[in-house]
């Protein structure tokens, strides 16, 4: 008889974003006509840029001629992308980061699921709370959690990330495995300063555990002081591997591509304690399970490297991040206590009340959609999550609904 895998049956309930996107449609089939403004899961709405555009269509007529056809991509990306990442996105800032330690990918949030499939089935993970929730459920659904009871997964360590510690957690007394981090943090837009990533990765160091960072919003980073690759921390090279993606970076969120460093020096340990490399049980894992990212994606992504590339990805983030400060202004106006929205397309609010409660009233008040904090953990509970990669125009009449509906309150 074949029988489910039993783990599929803890997960909690539907993924997050799946929920939002049901009651929206609820909602509009409800209410037909109603403008719905939505500032809920993180996509970008801005165009791919004109860099990209060019390069992805040059590459398209190549796939279409004899000579210059490509099957097959390999596995781990094309060399040009490689290279190119290795030294804009790493040595230029000081990071000792090689083309061959680049895995191209199709995403940040497929890469981030599947990285734990090299690990031990009894590995003791750390997670964030609130968190991405694909950390969370492809644990769970790799078996290495209990139920979930009272709001968490029995088995996981999970770090509070609350207004107290400014939503960046330390490491904890306790000796875990594996640690998940996000920065510039996906919910709560919060970042994290070098001695504070100096301290995980000295953690990871010492008790031989192992950090999966995830930058994907990097690119919003305005402070040059604030570390921008986990590798401009000594030891990391050993201890993290770093995710990373051109969804938001370059509206990238329906072409896909997305990348995985895994330096050579980085490793787990067999059951004599004895260290493993992890860029070959990596490589070993996407040979078998992946044939790459197609051609035109990847000549696409390499634009963005170009100065036109790299200035028009520039004025997309500025937008977003002009988009944040119009969102965080208008709530603290309206006497909500914000973060995030600096150095991060997202805001996280403390609604002074449960979450879902306040994504129903602002989305019947004000037509607005937002992700409800505690469909990302325990401790986003009485928080709302707000995206600044609308389009302006939208955004402004989405908040002017927020300003009428909630100062009535
Ligand atoms: C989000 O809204 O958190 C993101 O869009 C999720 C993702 O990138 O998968």
């Amino acid at each position: 008889m074949i029988r489910i895998n039993p783990h599929f049956a803890k997960l909690a309930s539907s993924y997050l974003f799946a929920e939002v996107a049901k009651r929206e449609k609820k909602y509009r089939a409800e209410h037909p006509g109603v403008e719905i403004i939505k500032m809920g899961i993180g996509d970008v709405t801005l165009p791919l840029p004109s860099a990209c555009v060019k390069a992805f269509r040059a590459a398209v007529e190549e796939m279409g001629v004899e000579e210059t056809f490509r099957g097959y991509s390999p596995d781990y990306g094309y060399d040009f992308l490689q290279e190119k990442i290795a030294l804009h996105d790493f040595q230029e800032r000081g990071a000792d980061i090689q083309p061959d330690e680049v895995f191209i990918s199709d995403g940040a949030k497929s890469d981030s699921a599947n990285i734990q499939e090299i690990f031990a089935p009894d590995a003791k993970i750390a997670v964030p709370d609130p968190v991405y929730p694909v950390y969370v459920d492809s644990n769970v659904i790799a078996g290495r959690t209990g139920a979930f009871a009272d709001g968490r997964y029995q088995g996981l360590v999970y770090l509070d990330s609350t207004a107290e510690n400014d939503f960046v957690p330390v490491p904890p007394a306790e000796k875990v495995d594996l640690i998940y981090l996000c920065f510039p943090n996906n919910p709560t837009g919060a970042v994290i300063t070098r001695e504070a990533l100096t301290a995980w990765v000295n953690y990871a160091r010492e008790h031989q555990a192992l950090i999966i960072f995830d930058a994907a919003y990097v690119a919003f980073i305005r402070d040059p002081a604030l570390p921008h690759t986990i590798y401009e921390i000594e030891g990391a090279r050993e201890t993290a591997v770093e995710i990373r993606s051109f969804s938001k970076t370059a509206g990238f969120t329906g072409t896909r591509c997305a990348y995985t460093v895994i330096p050579r020096e980085c490793r787990a340990f067999n059951a004599d304690n004895e260290p493993v490399p992890l860029h070959a049980l990596w490589s070993r894992r996407q040979s078998t399970k992946f044939n790459g990212v197609s051609y035109p994606v990847q000549r696409a992504a390499e634009a963005v490297f170009t100065p036109e590339g790299q200035k028009e990805c520039r004025a997309r983030h500025d937008y977003y991040l002009g988009n944040a400060a119009l969102i965080r202004r208008t709530f603290m106006d309206l006497g909500f206590r914000c973060s995030g929205g600096d150095h991060s397309p997202y805001i996280w609010v403390e609604t002074g009340g449960d979450s879902w409660d306040f994504f129903n009233r602002l989305l019947a008040d004000a037509h607005v959609i937002c992700t409800p904090g505690s469909g990302f953990g325990k401790c986003g509970a009485g928080y709302v999550r707000l995206t600044a990669f609308g389009n302006r125009e939208k955004l402004a009449q989405g908040l002017n609904n927020i300003k009428k509906s909630l100062s009535a309150r």
